[in-house]
């Protein structure tokens, strides 16, 4: 008799809800019903044309091996440059390090800054895979939670709070909220890392996505910050899985040997068409003040039919809005949204797993016909609905 090998409890994750909330929207599109999709956090416009030929000529020129480890020097090259221009910092380009989207990067930051049982804190509502990575890499991730009366943002306070920790990490913009940290919170919140030896990883995915001033980088207030990016929100290129790490010098050799394990290189016209982008920058500013306007449009919505908690949307493209009027579960609250307006949302239960029943995350991602026709149906359906 067959006696089963066993499947390892790190692998014990949670799913992503959101994918469930996609297959459900797909099979009534199947049935015929149109659905406006707010659940995905993606870009709803392509990676822009002129950056797809430079990755067809690459194509075309046969440059489909590998790279260094590391990345093509001409991209590290260009985004180092990029720092400069839009932070005013001089960053040496052999402190940036091209990874598999910025997926892959936070695993190489917590396996190179973190070992086993390593407390490191993140903040609730917040992007559900940080916490399921750092679990399944042995990592203890600490949740701190967060509200209106802190933007939705950690505080020097919540490291006072906890003995023992080695690492926080931030988010700004933040995913499902939108939240900014000012830059001011920015440098107390880096320097209280660096007071205490906690590595401060910022993931700065949705940066040149905020609607009032830039986003501060935490690169500029901790030396020894980890700072994560991607080419999937503002460059449009999710599907490509390409992003960066800016990290200290004494990080790089390290990340080189796991990375180089882990993934051998980044991929190859992945690294091409990233480059490219930084030559399209006029239009994807354009696609940033879709989003803003977007958020106008939804909030206005929302507002109509009563719904007063919203997060400060202050950047990316989301809204994270308390629904408690509505209902007391989400999930339920969406899967109602879905069948009855046509809407696609999220539950905030993937965010938070403590309050995200009372939290529905809608995308601002789409076109803005398509946010006029949501806020229509929400207009007509969500009043019905108040408990
Ligand atoms: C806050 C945040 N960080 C990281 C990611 C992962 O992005 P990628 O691996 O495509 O770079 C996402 C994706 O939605 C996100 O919202």
């Amino acid at each position: 008799m067959a006696i089963t090998p066993k499947i390892s409890s790190r692998s014990d994750v949670p799913p992503f809800r959101v994918m469930d909330v996609m297959a459900d929207a797909a099979r009534l599109e199947a049935q015929g019903r149109h659905i406006i999709h707010m659940e995905v956090g993606e870009p709803g416009l392509p990676t822009p044309e002129e950056a797809l030929a430079r990755g067809r000529a690459a194509m075309e020129a046969g440059d489909t091996g590998y790279t260094l480890a590391l990345g093509r020097d001409s991209l590290r090259e260009r985004i180092a440059r990029q720092y400069g221009e839009v932070y005013r910092l001089d960053i040496a380009p052999a402190r940036i390090i091209i990874t598999t989207g910025s997926s892959a990067a936070f695993t190489l930051a917590f396996l190179a800054c973190f070992d086993e049982g390593d407390q490191v804190a993140i903040s609730r509502p917040g992007y559900p895979a940080y916490g399921r990575i750092m679990k399944a890499l042995g990592l203890a991730p600490l949740d701190i939670y967060t509200g209106p009366n802190t933007g939705f943002q950690p505080t020097e306070a919540n490291l006072a709070d906890a003995d023992d920790l080695a690492g926080l990490l931030v988010a700004s913009p933040s995913n499902p909220t939108g939240s900014v940290i000012h830059p001011d919170r920015m440098a107390v919140l880096g320097q209280a890392c660096a007071e205490r030896g906690i590595r401060l990883i910022s993931d700065e995915i949705y940066h040149r996505m905020t609607f009032d001033a830039p986003a501060a980088t935490a690169l500029a207030v901790n030396d020894d910050a980890v700072i994560i990016n991607s080419f999937s929100k503002y460059y449009c290129m999710t599907g490509w899985r390409i992003g960066w790490m800016v990290v200290p010098e004494n990080l790089v050799r390290p990340i080189e040997r796991l990375t180089q394990n882990f993934f051998i290189s980044p991929p190859t016209i992945s690294q091409v068409v990233a480059e490219a982008t930084f030559d399209c920058e006029d239009v994807l500013d354009d696609r940033v003040d879709i989003y803003a306007a977007n958020r106008d449009i939804i909030m206005s919505a929302l507002a109509d039919c009563g719904v007063e908690n919203i997060a400060p949307a202050d950047g990316a493209f989301y809204l994270y809005a308390d629904m408690s009027a509505f209902t007391a579960d989400s999930q339920q609250f969406c899967t109602d949204m879905l069948e009855g307006a046509g809407v696609a949302a999220v539950t905030g239960l993937d965010f938070d797993e403590r309050d995200g029943h009372r939290f529905v995350r809608f995308s601002l991602a789409g076109s803005t016909a398509d946010m006029e026709e949501a806020a229509r149906r929400l207009r007509a359906w969500l009043p019905g609905q108040r408990l």
